[in-house]
């Protein structure tokens, strides 16, 4: 519910457990008073104390008033130039020379629903309460206008902002930072948590306080990236996983991005969140609107955890789309890491009438069906079949799969090109390259220049030929390299700037003309495992494969940093062989199914090599996958502990059914050493009220949660699942 206050001039945005306020200062001035739990009311400016602070120099406005700067207000997108020295939301160069941008209040305006962006990804407010209040802020004299859009999504405690820059001037203005947010926090001691991480190592959570100056995380590799992701938190030094206050944001982004958290000289804490300022710049003609990507926030006032499951239903329910984002995704089979690029239709065939007979639902044939692809030297581009592996194309083979009672699945990665392509030889301006510069090469290939309408045109072509061509259910969506040489034929030198963006659109424009041509169509989102795991992707493609790392214990930590913000039903995640093809490791079958059963579920490996007994593991497998997968995709998820933490020797997570009826605990040993202490695991989630089933036995809710079990001693990498019923 979105309050505004005459009298106070204060709008406030209150959602189930939360408030979030902002004022309308006499000189314009668009203020943040706060952001926490609910409150009943009151106008919160009273928090601010004007203050002649030296070095915070005064605006004419406010005549010989010492008391007031911008340097020391909280601001709702704070200005340059014009004496707040702390982190810009915008910055541009003006037709002058000049750079100052200074934003006042023009009008507001209160809508039902949740606002949209043309575009560009965003949450939607069907089936939950949700408002839009827009915030009309100008320059005074560039002729600049900012539109700053808050949806406030009640049930999940979710506030999206988005901002709207519209040249209202008569002279261009280039822009070279806009972000998508800015949030001013008061006094207080923060912790800042961002996912880092490496290939293969993807989303590792990393904590640091925040002491004076800026503290950032950001991508400029042209993705969101496996290094950095577009999620953090800021939250209280003594916040846990189940207590104390965190505000978690997500930008709506796949693209380079950049999260600043500056902490200031009187202890408060400046974030600004968007697009990275990095070889940005966007020209604004008289009349042009600019349009910065949505960036979703969630207070919780119970600790991490809560925080996570806010996120995870908000963004399974009301940013991923289509029919599959609530429904169970078929069990799949992918013959990448049984085969590599080395398979032809009989070898696909067979990898996918062994898993058949198990009960696997879907066979996906991975990279190497088409051109001259034979190793990752050539191909990239061709996206015509290879008739030498498959002979007749895409439909005998994915017709026999469907004989076998399979859906059929294939892999893709339309914004590359290896110079060893027809494409490439027919089309040498297609890739990006700056003129009189040699390229950089990632995996042997390049990056295709998508800003171009006929580059765009024929990677759409292609992939619509190919889904018309066969019964194609699903699709896994790859990008192998980061961008580099970033410059395209088909901008003049002053736009150059929009590149990375313009080619972050494409990619959305591709994905949308997919979605709306083939709506049942299941994508996948991936990049060389999860280099590209964001809320942007996740509203073209409801789940994406989270690592190239397969291996059960290395999983633990990236499915447990994933979570901070992304639902389980959007972590692509498999059984493999062993040893590990990363990490050399052999762990037990039912562990890695234990571990790919916390994910979308499928399996990485060629049954036809398993033995008897793992066959028999598969079936179980699968069978328990069909009665749990509601409770993995549709229930709360629960980190019990932290695989990062050197002194635990277990790793382990929960689901519970919305009802709190049924609960499944995973859990891994992740060390064992001689004599070990008996750990206790204390369960999360269960109604303390209610009787619950394990294996037989009664127990309390109470007694679960605040007492715990004793754990068995299992052997390292082990692995065990309680399947938890209400009685
Ligand atoms: C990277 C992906 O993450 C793998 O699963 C596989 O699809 C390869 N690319 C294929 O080149």
């Amino acid at each position: 519910m979105i309050q505004y206050d005459a009298s106070q001039r204060t709008i406030t945005l209150n959602t189930h457990r939360t408030s979030y306020q902002m004022k309308i200062h006499s000189t314009g001035v668009l203020l943040h008073t706060y952001y926490g739990p609910r409150l009943r009311g009151g106008d919160l400016s009273r928090l601010i104390c004007p203050e002649d602070r030296g070095f915070s120099p005064n605006p004419d406005e406010v005549g010989l008033d010492r008391t007031w700067s911008l340097d020391t207000q909280p601001q709702e997108y704070s200005s340059s130039g014009v004496g707040d020295f702390r982190l810009p939301s915008l910055e541009a160069d003006l037709d002058d020379g000049s750079h100052t941008a200074d934003f006042r209040y023009v009008r507001h305006t209160v809508e039902e629903g949740k606002y949209a962006l043309e575009g560009l990804p965003a949450f939607y407010g069907e089936g939950v309460t949700a408002q839009t209040l827009t915030v009309e802020l100008k320059d005074c004299c560039s002729g600049l206008t900012v539109e700053l859009l808050y949806g406030v999504l009640e049930e999940y405690d979710l506030i999206t902002r988005a901002v709207r820059v519209r040249n209202d001037g008569a002279a261009p203005v280039r822009l070279t930072r806009v972000a998508s947010a800015c949030l001013d926090f008061p006094v207080g001691e923060h912790d800042f948590i961002t996912l880092g991480g490496a290939y293969a190592r993807e989303r590792e959570p990393v904590r640091a306080a925040l002491s004076q100056g800026v503290h950032t995380a950001g991508s400029v590799r042209g993705s969101s990236s496996h290094q950095q992701n577009p999620f953090f938190v800021l939250c209280d030094k003594d916040t846990t996983e189940d207590a104390g206050r965190c505000w978690g944001m997500a930008l709506v982004y796949s693209g380079n991005f950049l999260a600043s958290m500056e902490h200031t000289q009187f202890h408060e804490t400046r974030m600004t969140l968007g697009i990275h300022p990095f070889h940005f710049s966007w020209l604004l003609q008289p009349g042009e609107t600019f349009t910065a990507p949505e960036a979703a926030m969630v207070f919780s006032a119970q600790g991490l955890g809560h925080m996570s499951r806010l996120f995870h239903r908000a963004i399974r329910l009301n940013l991923c789309r289509g029919p599959w984002k609530d429904q169970r995704r078929p069990i799949l089979i992918n013959n990448w890491e049984a085969t590599l690029f080395h398979f032809d239709a009989d070898k696909i065939y067979s990898i996918a009438k062994a898993a058949s007979q198990v009960g696997v639902e879907m066979m996906v044939m991975d990279d190497g069906w088409f051109g001259e692809r034979n190793d990752d030297f050539g191909g990239l581009g061709d996206w015509n079949v290879n008739e030498k592996k498959l002979p007749g194309g895409l439909a005998p083979l994915a017709e026999r799969i469907q004989g076998l009672g399979m859906k059929f699945g294939i892999w893709v990665e339309p914004e590359m090109v290896n110079e060893n392509s027809d494409l490439y030889r027919a089309h040498l301006d297609w890739a990006f390259q700056v003129p009189g510069r040699p390229v950089t090469r990632g995996r042997y290939q390049l990056v295709l220049d998508l800003t171009r309408e006929e580059v765009k045109q024929y990677v759409l072509d292609n992939l619509r030929a190919m889904l018309r061509s066969a019964p194609i259910s699903y699709v896994k969506w790859d990008m192998n390299r980061s961008l580099t040489d970033v410059w395209s034929a088909g901008l003049p030198s002053q736009r150059q700037g929009e590149v990375y963006h313009r080619f972050v659109l494409a990619v959305y424009e591709i994905l949308e003309a997919l979605h709306q041509e083939f709506p049942d169509l299941l994508i996948e989102g991936c990049s060389g495992g999860g280099g590209r795991f964001d809320c942007g992707m996740l509203y073209y493609t409801p789940q994406i494969w989270c690592s190239d790392n397969t291996d059960a214990m290395d999983r633990l930590r990236i499915q447990y940093g994933t979570s901070f913000c992304y639902p389980c039903a959007s972590m692509g995640a498999h059984v493999s062989a062993v040893p590990n093809g990363l990490t050399h490791r052999s762990t037990p079958f039912h562990t890695r199914g234990v571990v790919a059963a916390a994910g979308t579920f499928g399996y990485e490996l060629d049954l036809n090599e398993l033995s008897q007994e793992e066959l028999a593991q598969v079936r179980e497998q699968i069978a328990a996958f069909r009665t749990d997968w509601e409770l993995v995709m549709r229930g709360d998820y629960y980190r019990l502990s932290n695989p990062f933490r050197p002194e635990d020797s277990f790793c382990a997570w929960m689901h519970v059914s919305q009802d709190r009826s049924r609960a499944l605990v995973g859990l891994v040993q992740t060390q064992r050493h001689a004599n070990p202490v008996r750990p206790l695991l204390r369960l999360k989630g269960l109604d303390p009220e209610r009787d619950y089933r394990i294996d037989g036995r009664i127990y309390g809710g109470d007694e679960l949660m605040y007492a715990g079990l004793a754990l068995p001693f299992l052997d390292e990498c082990q692995a065990l699942q309680y399947h938890i019923e209400a009685v």
